[in-house]
């Protein structure tokens, strides 16, 4: 036993903790979801019930992930049998790993986009094409079969081949490069976007409070984003504390990933909304607005073949530090539980969620017609994941340290065995106990339209 721990795998340090865990929460969720649905709901009003949800339950809850990791030694199934043997909190492992399968399996599939996209802007495919063109090219493209597939496969292999390596020689080197190099590109369209002539009426969109758009459903799909786009719900975060040393201060890394993540979502945002307004282009929802808008937009720019290369390079580098995080739950569970090796439990573990997101891939073509509780396939499994076990996950973890957990335990885990001073467990507690079960608990229902 005290063999198989020393030998377990680890960051090497803080930086690379904090590389990957900001790889992870920097995502899709980051550049194509976060500009979108601040646009819908009301601009800066949304935006600053978002920061809010961060503040209180975001941070709370990847607090509360990665001391039960790093504490435990293990990813999210093991954590609970080891801290809570013999209790049914295990249970909350299997849907972490549920939802880390369901996410997996989509979430591969718009990433696969990202690269045809990618190859598309190096073929010049988008030059001298008109909006309506540029609309049709991408339905064309999602209701094909054997593209999206190719894709999704290349992408999936991409994630598994990262992972394979390990912590130390693949998640975590691999994040230390792509984070800078997503940066750099990401300031690169903030620049171009924000000199562009009429610029000023995205930063309107974006940042002129708005409260009467403030509905309801706002401050929940506030709330449900702030989950997704921190990684939080499904024990991403419980893995990564597990390969955390003992000598790093929890609090202040949370703190860290917690304003990457969101300084990333604004800066996407201030990519993408001056430019769509400066070329007098509608902001489209959903998937439309980074695979049909932009590129019309880049159409219309000097050099914009270039700005258009270096945007989907840039989703497909996040998506990727994104999926590697996801995949490595379900690794890890099979590698401590099951005891089979990393390569074969990582080979394994693509093949069949590959497998699983095949339909997802059909989704918009040959299986459109295919409905379940009146989703398609692709729609089904995010519906599941994002409404159902991602707030159901959170609730358990923020209910499992703030009441299950001793406070002797917590306190010791957050201060490194008192080594460093924890003034706000007060607050952390409070929050993790009271504030954080009950607003995850009115997503959750809402989700479920019981409320
Ligand atoms: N946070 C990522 C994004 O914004 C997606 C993601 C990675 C995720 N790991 C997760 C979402 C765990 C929920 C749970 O795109």
């Amino acid at each position: 036993m005290a063999n198989s721990v020393s030998q377990r795998d680890s960051f090497s340090g803080k930086y690379g903790f904090i590389a990957a865990a900001a790889g992870s929460a920097i995502g899709l969720g980051n550049i194509w979801k976060f500009p979108y649905i601040t646009g819908v709901y009301g601009g800066s009003a949304f935006i600053i019930v978002y920061l809010i949800c961060i503040l209180l339950i975001g941070l709370p809850v990847m607090l509360s992930e990665i001391s039960v990791g790093r504490r435990a030694q293990k990813g999210v199934f093991g954590a609970y049998k080891t801290l809570a043997p013999g209790t049914p909190w295990f249970f909350s492992g299997y849907m972490g790993i549920a939802a880390a399968f369901l996410i997996l399996s989509f979430y591969g599939v718009v990433a696969g986009w990202t690269m045809e996209y990618v190859v598309k802007a190096l073929a010049g495919s988008f030059t001298g094409k008109n909006p309506d063109q540029i609309s049709a090219m991408f339905g064309d493209f999602i209701g094909q079969t054997a593209r999206p597939i190719f894709w999704q496969v290349g992408f999936m292999a991409l994630t598994c081949f990262i992972v394979i390596a390990g912590i130390k020689n693949g998640i975590e080197k691999y994040s230390k490069i792509l984070m800078p190099v997503l940066l750099v590109i990401l300031l690169m369209l903030c620049l171009r976007s924000v000199t562009l002539d009429g610029a000023s009426k995205g930063f309107e969109f974006l940042f002129k409070p708005d409260f009467s758009k403030l509905s309801g459903e706002a401050i929940l799909a506030a709330m449900g984003h702030a989950f997704f786009s921190l990684s939080l719900g499904m024990g991403t975060l419980v893995t990564y504390g597990s390969y955390l040393k003992k000598t790093e201060s929890l609090a202040p890394l949370a703190g860290q990933i917690t304003i990457a993540d969101t300084v990333i979502a604004l800066l996407a945002g201030i990519a993408i909304f001056p430019a769509v307004f400066a070329f007098g282009i509608e902001p489209a929802a959903g998937p439309g607005l980074v695979f049909v808008t932009l590129p019309n937009v880049f159409a219309q720019m000097p050099l914009g073949n270039i700005f258009c290369i270096l945007f989907f390079s840039l989703l497909a580098i996040a998506a990727l530090t994104s999926s590697i995080s996801i995949l490595e739950v379900v690794v890890a569970h099979l590698v401590e539980d099951f005891k089979v090796s990393r390569k074969t439990a990582t080979l394994m573990m693509t093949l069949v969620i590959t497998l699983f997101g095949i339909p997802s891939a059909l989704s918009f073509g040959s299986l459109s017609d295919l409905s379940i509780f009146g989703l398609n396939f692709f729609d089904l499994a995010d519906h599941i994941a994002s409404n159902f076990l991602l707030p159901l996950g959170g609730l358990c973890i923020s209910l499992f340290v703030g009441w299950k957990m001793a406070r002797k335990d917590v306190a010791d885990e957050l201060s490194n065995s008192g080594a460093v001073k924890i003034a706000y467990l007060p607050v952390f507690l409070f929050l993790a106990r009271i504030v954080a079960p009950i607003a995850i608990a009115t997503v959750f229902l809402h989700g479920l339209k019981i409320i």
